[in-house]
């Protein structure tokens, strides 16, 4: 008996020690998690749009629908700043069909994959529209009381060349939110039918029309040859601003957005050393390889299950930056050209990862010891200050990723990120 109650005490005593942990750990795991940052953990999508005559767009804007391309599910949008960019909170990651619109441009249909928790830079480039006088046209945009709570949208929409499509789109830019607004006379079941001219309106709106500041929606819609109509506001106004010239200076170098001679739309991201990962938007060509020596650029590619190879060389000249050669596949080759359109999205700055990550540990302007030795001159000195080893990027590379000693592993950043600490660090 005496055993068993012993036992039993013992039990409740570990499950006690068990629960305090395990509050503990969770009182520790909000904490950090309140602590964080504000962003942490958003979905957005993000880009700059460009346009096909190499200017970037001032106004115009973004809609998103969950899941396939033309589901017609839109549930997302937002507007396009007037330095061309535009960046969109999502509620989730996953497959995302996204619509981008500028007046004067042919819209943009794009599947993305989106990463949940992160900011997805898609590159938008925006072929011009050489025959604006058959787009779409809306007009008599109300926003209609439903109740206090609640309101509806309606508008008229017209076709010179009759051939509407199923986008007829209110924006409220200011909650990233899309609606599709229907015929009044219903939906079409048929959504590749040409779509009536006439009265539409949109689903009942949940939101107190009252303070609702109407420049914040926007309206577009789009016919089946991919034109679309001016963009208004929600006061019936265009919120047209003439795109501008395209004043980035590019890198000589393989990091960033580029368009190929057959059209397409590429991202090369750098990986270790000589190394990058490519990946080519709304095609089927899937790059396994990339490879840079010096001005030559080495590729291993799939198209269409095929296996493929390219041999390319970086040529420069003012702001004209190519990636040009050949490709070979089994059953063909020819001549491949890339012109780059936009550099890579600045990573964070060396400066800030060292006050995020070093500066705890290490002065940046001191040579003395704060937990570790100070870093000031460290390139400058022939011997590393622990250590002794011989100073170059490789010894503290290692130092980094692998830890030493007290200092611990920075494993987790990505080599872009170590690339910019150690520029950082031979800066000091
Ligand atoms: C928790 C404290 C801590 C943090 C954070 C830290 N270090 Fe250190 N670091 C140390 C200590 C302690 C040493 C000395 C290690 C030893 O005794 O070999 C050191 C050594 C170094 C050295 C000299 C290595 C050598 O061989 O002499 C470099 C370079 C360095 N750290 C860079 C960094 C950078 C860059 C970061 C940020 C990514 C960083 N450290 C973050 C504690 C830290």
């Amino acid at each position: 008996m005496l055993r068993e109650i012993k036992r039993f005490e013992m039990v409740t005593h570990r499950s006690k020690k068990r629960n305090l942990l395990a509050l503990i750990f969770l009182s520790l795991a909000c904490l950090v998690f309140l602590s964080l940052p504000h962003a942490w953990g958003q979905t957005f999508i993000s880009g700059k749009v460009i346009t096909a005559d190499g200017k970037v767009v001032a106004s115009g804007a973004v809609a998103l629908e969950k899941g396939e391309l033309h589901n017609d599910a839109f549930l997302s949008g937002g507007a396009i700043g007037a330095d061309g960019t535009f960046k969109i909170l999502l509620p989730s990651g996953g497959p995302w069909g996204l619509h981008v619109y500028s007046e004067g441009y042919i819209y943009f249909p794009l599947q993305v994959q989106i990463k949940e928790g992160e900011d997805n830079d898609i590159p938008v480039i925006l072929p011009v529209d050489g025959n604006p006088g058959d787009d779409p046209q809306i007009s008599d945009i109300r926003f209609n009381k439903i109740s206090d709570q609640v309101f509806q949208i309606k508008m008229r929409v017209e076709d010179a060349n009759d051939n509407l499509g199923p986008q007829m789109l209110a924006i409220d830019s200011k909650r990233f939110r899309s609606y599709r607004l229907v015929p009044q006379s219903g939906d079409l079941k048929d959504k590749k039918a040409d779509f009536p001219g006439g009265e539409y309106e949109s689903p009942f709106i949940p939101q107190p029309l009252d303070k609702e500041n109407l420049s914040e929606w926007l309206f577009v819609v789009a016919d089946h040859q991919c034109s679309n109509s001016p963009i208004y506001s929600g006061l019936n106004q265009s919120i047209i601003k003439p795109p501008v010239v395209h004043a980035e200076k590019l890198k000589c170098d393989v990091a960033g957005i580029w368009k190929s001679n057959f059209d397409k739309v590429y991202q090369f991201t750098p990986q270790k050393a000589g190394t990058f990962s490519g990946k080519q938007f709304a095609g089927d060509i899937l790059i396994d390889q990339m490879t840079q020596a010096e001005q030559n650029v080495a590729m291993d590619f799939r198209f269409k299950g095929a296996k493929g190879k390219a041999d390319l060389q970086l040529a420069c000249q003012e702001n004209q930056v190519r990636l040009q050669g050949t490709f070979q596949l089994p059953e063909r080759s020819g001549e491949w050209v890339f012109a780059k359109l936009q550099n890579a999205r600045a990573t964070e700055s060396g400066k800030d990862l060292f006050s995020a990550s070093c500066s705890g540990c290490h002065y940046a302007d001191r040579k003395d010891t704060k937990v570790g030795p100070g870093l000031k001159g460290l390139f400058n000195s022939p011997k590393l200050p622990a250590s002794g080893r011989p100073t170059n990027e490789e010894n503290v590379r290692a130092t980094i990723v692998n830890g030493q000693g007290k200092m611990p592993p920075f494993k987790h950043l990505e080599d872009s990120k170590i690339k910019a600490l150690v520029d950082y660090l031979k800066s000091l």
